[in-house]
């Protein structure tokens, strides 16, 4: 049988003790990290969630509690009470190591087995043992420290929002199903048959909805849903600081949510992010970093060698610039010690995975030039490249030609992040944050082959650019706003359509005829009928901003039960079969041909 705490009772947190508590009779409860057994003294490092402090037992102590404390193993729960002493051999790795608790009482109030793993900062056991025995793993300190960093954030954000008269209001969890964006979770309803609802992928139509209700701010700490692949820094389900405004514009979202990264950034980590934070339009984003998202730490932009191939003699540049596309190059400056022509290969096998057919290279040391390409060129079209990319000795000029000029933005975005990660080009500590703007409205899908709304239906188009919904679609500007920091896009906004004819009018442009609109938007079109407020709002992904103020490489690292890649939870094993019985409840049969 377990020991009770009896009337023992915790006085404070183990590594909140220190040397000024010296003599003090303490209480302390916690896991057994480590046991050290010399004969005549043991020791034991224990644990909770504020870190170690050690219990010191000697030929002094109660024999019977001696005995206790011998028999202790890793993992097992333990009360201790005790006097604070002075260490004899001080440990320099931990805050409490110039003590240790002295104890006369201890209680072991759960024993364990031995861990599947142990219980350590570092670790190189393999994430699905861990993810299996989650619960074991939450117990190691980087997790710990991640999690509790996460309540901080959270909480700064809810403090920040609440002075800024912000009022939290929570959405529905089992919502209609929207067409437009990532693929739905859906859940059956047992009493209408045949009918499902949804898990939101972000309260987006409620937040509107409240604005027409006069609430003015809204925040949320809201769980979303999306069935979509899985990277680094996505998860099926996940959080976002969900926040919409009335009467605004994007000025007036971009000064709300930029004064509360300064809030949260000086609150949790003491880091003061300099304001204004700079905006930059999409294309100009695209044409120097080819990505939406992108990471300002380190150069390596592209470089748009049209110009300098008017008439060009070699294929691959000219096939791709007559046919629409576009061909840019990156210096790699500096880097072509490094970058042997075996390593360029495997660059090229990089690229190759964003779809592009081939890196042609210029390499230049001291000793000679080597390149791909230059021998199909003229000695002027040589020069001009060159020029364009200001290369010099010691650089290799990285190039990507490709009749789709997206692939070449792709490629070479991929390929400078690559570059710069491999290299060490950035500073590791630095936060790199900037808006970027004036997105597309619409992206072509090639999958359904049609225009989709590049971040939602209910952005507002540029007023002056609402003329071209009907001449040009892929023109039209989008009052849409990314907050990117560090290459990762951390939240996003837009100022929403607020008239009902404009919405008609989008609906029509992606391509859905009034009655599909209707039959899928109708309450939102009904609604937008009685006195919208013109609003606008954003989203932050809370494990994104956690992930990357605790420089944190996966968004796994701070969340308590993360889905692995193929959306599943390995401890409780889920998703799982369901019984029979319930499935013809829900009138549904299973086809599991495909
Ligand atoms: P958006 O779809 O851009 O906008 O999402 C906002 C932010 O949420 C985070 N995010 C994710 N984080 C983890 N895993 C995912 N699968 C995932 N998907 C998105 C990102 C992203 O920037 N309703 C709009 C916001 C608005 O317009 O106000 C929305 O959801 O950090």
């Amino acid at each position: 049988m377990a020991e009770t705490m009896g009337n023992l009772k915790r006085t404070d947190y183990c590594a909140h003790f220190g040397l000024e508590n010296e003599g003090q009779e303490v209480v302390v409860c916690g896991w057994a990290q480590r046991t050290r057994d010399l004969g005549n003294l043991v020791f034991i490092d224990l644990r909770d969630r504020t870190g170690i402090i050690q219990l010191a037992f000697d030929d002094m102590t109660d024999r019977e509690v001696f005995q206790k404390a011998a028999s202790v193993r890793a993992e097992f729960v333990l009360c201790a009470k005790g006097v604070v002493r002075k260490r004899e051999s001080v440990n320099h790795d931990i805050p409490t190591g110039m003590i240790e608790v002295y104890v006369h009482e201890l209680r072991i109030l759960a024993k364990s087995l031995t861990p599947p793993f142990e219980i350590t900062a570092e670790t190189n056991v393999k994430e699905e043992l861990r993810m299996k025995h989650r619960y074991l793993d939450l117990r190691r300190a980087p997790l710990q420290n991640a999690i509790m960093m996460r309540h901080k954030i959270a909480k700064s954000a809810r403090d920040y929002f609440d002075k800024q008269g912000f009022l939290e209001i929570e959405t529905p969890m089992l919502i209609r199903s929207t067409p437009e964006g990532a693929r739905d979770y859906l859940v059956p309803s047992r009493v209408n048959k045949g009918c499902f609802y949804a898990l939101p992928q972000s309260p987006q139509q409620y937040k509107q909805l409240l604005m027409l209700s006069g609430f003015d701010r809204y925040m949320q700490i809201a769980r979303c849903f999306r069935d979509e692949d899985l990277r680094a820094d996505r998860q099926p389900e996940f959080t976002q600081i969900d926040l919409e405004m009335s009467f605004v514009d994007e000025n007036d979202v971009m000064e709300v949510v930029e004064g509360f990264i300064h809030h949260v950034f000086k609150e949790v980590l003491d880091v003061d992010i300099p304001l204004p934070l700079p905006r930059m339009p999409y294309d100009e984003a695209m044409n120097r970093f080819g990505s939406d998202k992108p990471d300002t730490r380190f150069g390596l932009e592209l470089v748009d060698l049209a110009s300098a191939l008017p008439n060009c003699g070699f294929k691959v540049f000219s096939d791709a610039l007559a046919n629409g596309g576009s061909v840019r190059a990156i210096n790699a400056k500096g880097l072509a010690s490094s970058l042997t022509r075996k390593e360029i290969d495997k660059l090229t096998d990089f690229v190759k995975t964003y779809r592009a057919r081939g890196l042609a290279f210029t390499r230049i040391t001291e000793e000679a030039t080597s390149s791909s390409f230059e021998k199909f060129l003229t000695p002027e079209e040589v020069a001009a490249i060159h020029a364009a990319t200001n290369a010099e000795v010691g650089d290799v000029i990285l190039v990507v030609a490709d009749p789709k000029e997206q692939v070449v933005f792709d490629s070479l975005g991929a390929l400078r992040c690559h570059l710069a990660e491999k290299y060490k080009l950035y500073d590791p500590d630095a936060f790199n944050f900037l808006w970027v703007c004036d997105f597309p409205q619409f992206e072509f899908s090639e999958e359904e082959n049609r225009y989709v709304a590049k971040h939602h239906p209910f952005t507002c188009p540029k007023e002056e650019d609402i003329p071209l919904l009907d001449t040009d679609k892929a023109k039209v500007r989008a009052r849409a706003y990314d907050i990117v920091l560090n290459g990762c896009e951390a939240g996003g906004g837009s100022i929403r359509i607020n008239d009902s004819a404009l919405q008609a009018k989008m609906f029509e442009a992606l391509g859905f005829t009034p009655e599909e609109a209707h039959a899928r938007f109708g309450y939102l079109l009904d609604a937008f009928q009685y006195g919208v407020p013109p609003h606008g709002g954003l989203a932050f992904g809370l494990d994104r901003l956690v992930m990357l103020m605790l420089k944190k490489d996966s968004i796994k690292e701070v969340i308590a039960f993360p889905k692995m890649q193929n959306a599943n939870e390995l401890m409780t094993e889920c998703p799982a079969p369901v019984d029979e019985a319930q499935l013809k409840e829900l009138c549904i049969a299973l086809d599991m041909q495909e």
